[in-house]
């Protein structure tokens, strides 16, 4: 197990929801955290974490933003001098449909993909030349969504695990009936991970994936007009017991799996299971230390 105390960490969209339990966890294992969002109360975010004991600094900006994401990770390797963790985690849903008018959808398009895949694309365009100059290795891991890989869609992306309420047959997700574009953004969230996983392998980088399943955040109460029922509330997962799931995977080093969709979904205990066999690269192409 790697320890990961001293370690510097970017969380993007941090404010709330995953974010904000993504950076209490890694700032609770002693890792110094950059975080930014939209919203102005990222800014107690970093005090919170500073009570921690840890260096924390904070930005209020958009992640499609290139002059944002230029900011936060000059801003972030100033303060704490290197960058060692990334963690793309701002995302937004918002109701769009296959007919809907073209001035909606191209207003659409710049907020739900702008976020959901720039921003990640853009975020990791400003650290990866850092790390790989910077020649310790580094982690990076996505927050996606499971509707791209719940329980075999794509098949075998999730493994047959024994704790899965879903029995035998894969539960196809495939997004919502209001989600084609969220669904776009997270999907191309794929090539992000299976490209930069290869090339950064030989530099002991990794890139993982988280994909969501319903979790307790601003997002899935605001689906719910911030009145759902106990009873859902109780369905759902807890931010706090994924983000200990992120600590695991990274303390999992840089021989722990690499080019993997983490898949968590409703049902079945909040942790990380053990990696599964890779279907769509080579597994010599993304084991760390290998030249591809
Ligand atoms: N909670 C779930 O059930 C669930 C399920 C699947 C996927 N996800 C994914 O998990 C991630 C976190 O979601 P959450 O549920 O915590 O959502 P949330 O709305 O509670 O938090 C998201 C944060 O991102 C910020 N943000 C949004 N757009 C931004 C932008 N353009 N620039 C900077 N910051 C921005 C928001 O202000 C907010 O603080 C997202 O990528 C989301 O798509 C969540």
């Amino acid at each position: 197990m790697v320890k990961l105390k001293g370690r510097n960490a970017i969380v993007t969209g941090a404010a709330v929801g995953l974010g904000s339990s993504y950076a209490k966890a890694l700032a609770q294992e002693g890792v110094n955290v950059a975080v930014c969002d939209l919203r102005e109360e990222i800014h107690e975010v970093a005090e919170s974490l500073r009570v921690l004991g840890v260096n924390a600094v904070s930005y209020q900006g958009d992640v499609s933003d290139p002059d944002h994401v230029r900011t936060v990770v000059d801003g972030a390797r100033e303060e704490f001098g290197s960058i060692d963790i990334l963690v793309n985690n701002a995302g937004v849903w918002g109701a769009s449909v296959a007919d809907d008018d073209l001035d909606k959808s191209i207003e659409d398009y710049e907020q739900i993909v702008g976020t959901n895949l720039k921003g990640e694309y853009l975020f990791g365009r400003a650290v990866i030349p850092i790390m790989i100059e910077q020649g310790k290795g580094g982690e990076i891991v996505n927050i996606a969504t499971d509707h791209m890989v719940t329980c075999g869609t794509p098949y075998f992306c999730c493994p047959n695990l024994e704790t899965c309420p879903w029995g035998d047959s894969p539960r196809p997700t495939g997004g919502g009936d209001a989600m084609d574009l969220y669904d776009a953004g997270k999907w191309g969230l794929n090539g992000l991970l299976y490209g930069w996983a290869k090339a950064l392998a030989p530099h002991s980088i990794r890139v993982n994936a988280f994909c969501m399943g319903a979790t307790d955040s601003h997002m899935l109460r605001g689906f719910h007009n911030f009145e759902p029922s106990d009873e859902e509330v109780a369905s759902w997962m807890r931010a706090e017991d994924n983000a200990r799931a992120m600590i695991d995977m990274l303390q999992e080093g840089p021989f722990g799996r690499n080019a993997q969709n983490v898949n968590f979904c409703m049902g079945r205990p909040v942790q990380l299971e053990a990696a599964h066999d890779h279907v769509y690269v080579v597994p010599e192409q993304v084991r760390v230390g290998e030249t591809s």
